[in-house]
């Protein structure tokens, strides 16, 4: 069963053929109206849930409208209204949505929701987000680097700010993408040390850093995410912010990368927070192309999903 649950349990070339396939599919229906259906219908008489127990603009319609290009149908199911966590087990939802459906995606909170619902299902099961990771937003940030900068082997990413779940799934990137990584940080808040480690066993240079300027010399994309994710307590606000503020990305950082730095946030953002807008909106920033290609690159991990 070809689930794609994380960057890192995902074959290498697999993950290739996917940025490749979103890449061709991206360029296939360039210029026509969004609601044209790819000439391709893999998808054609397949119905897909797509289930969020929290928030979601991009990834809700992305993933919409990306079986509908692909000739599906899809339900959006909100965890409140299932009875997922109302007492009936994630194995027997999963069994149950099997009979009903034939992929499900899902947004939750712990990792081991998705993973049992995908130990579960006979059908395959996609992440769009848990507290841990958010692979699917990882393969549109590849394929966006590659789009504007070519191949990202060898590169030098740096991350500045929360070592949370989208900085996790990019040191599985750069594991499987074969980059280069450094983290900069408070160290309370640094990322997962199973993902460094993967990353490093897989021959990436990963480093920590404290000090966001001098992280950023010769750095090829920095990105950054939202100082509080949907999981963390609104009452660690006020510490999250003193303890970010030094790792801000704006034009004084900009300037310390490499001149053809590119800038990448997964979006939603808090303007003028972790990111200034000067920066969001300047010439280095390829926020939106990160967003429009969840979309191609979700097809291609959809496809994938259904090969086998
Ligand atoms: N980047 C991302 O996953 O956005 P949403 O929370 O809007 O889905
Ligand atoms: N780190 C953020 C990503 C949102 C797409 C969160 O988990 O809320």
């Amino acid at each position: 069963m070809n689930h794609f649950l994380d960057i890192h349990k995902t074959d290498p070339a697999d993950l290739r053929g996917m940025i490749d396939h979103a890449r061709a599919m991206k360029e296939a229906r360039k210029g026509q109206p969004k609601g044209v259906p790819d000439a391709d219908q893999p998808l054609a008489n397949h119905m897909v849930a797509l289930i969020f127990e929290k928030p979601s603009t991009r990834t809700r319609v992305s993933f919409d409208v990306g079986v509908r290009q692909l000739g599906g149908q899809t339900m959006v199911l909100s965890g409140s209204e299932m009875q997922l966590g109302h007492g009936e087990t994630i194995a027997d939802t999963a069994r149950v949505l099997s009979r009903y459906v034939d992929l499900i995606m899902i947004r939750t909170f712990e990792e081991n929701t998705l993973l049992e619902l995908a130990e579960y299902a006979s059908v395959p099961v996609i992440n769009g987000l848990t507290n841990r990771s958010h692979p699917c937003q990882i393969m549109a940030d590849v394929m966006t680097f590659e789009e504007h900068r070519g191949p990202i082997a060898g590169k030098k990413v740096v991350w500045t700010g929360d070592g949370n779940n989208v900085c996790t799934s990019f040191l599985h990137a750069a594991g499987q993408f074969g980059f280069d990584m450094t983290f900069a940080g408070p160290e309370t808040l640094e990322p997962e040390d199973d993902a460094i480690g993967f990353a490093r066993q897989k021959g990436s240079k990963i480093s920590l850093e404290r000090d966001a300027g001098l992280a950023a010399e010769g750095a090829d994309l920095i990105v950054t995410d939202t100082w509080l994710s949907m999981h963390d307590p609104q009452s660690a606000r006020e510490r999250r912010h003193n303890q970010l503020r030094p790792y801000q990305v704006n034009a004084d950082l900009m300037d310390k990368a490499n001149d053809d730095a590119v800038f990448m946030h997964c979006l939603p953002a808090h303007r003028n927070e972790e990111a200034t807008s000067e920066i969001m909106d300047g010439p280095q920033s390829v926020i939106f192309d990160e967003a429009e290609n969840r979309l191609h690159a979700q097809k291609a991990i959809m496809r994938w999903c259904l090969e086998r």
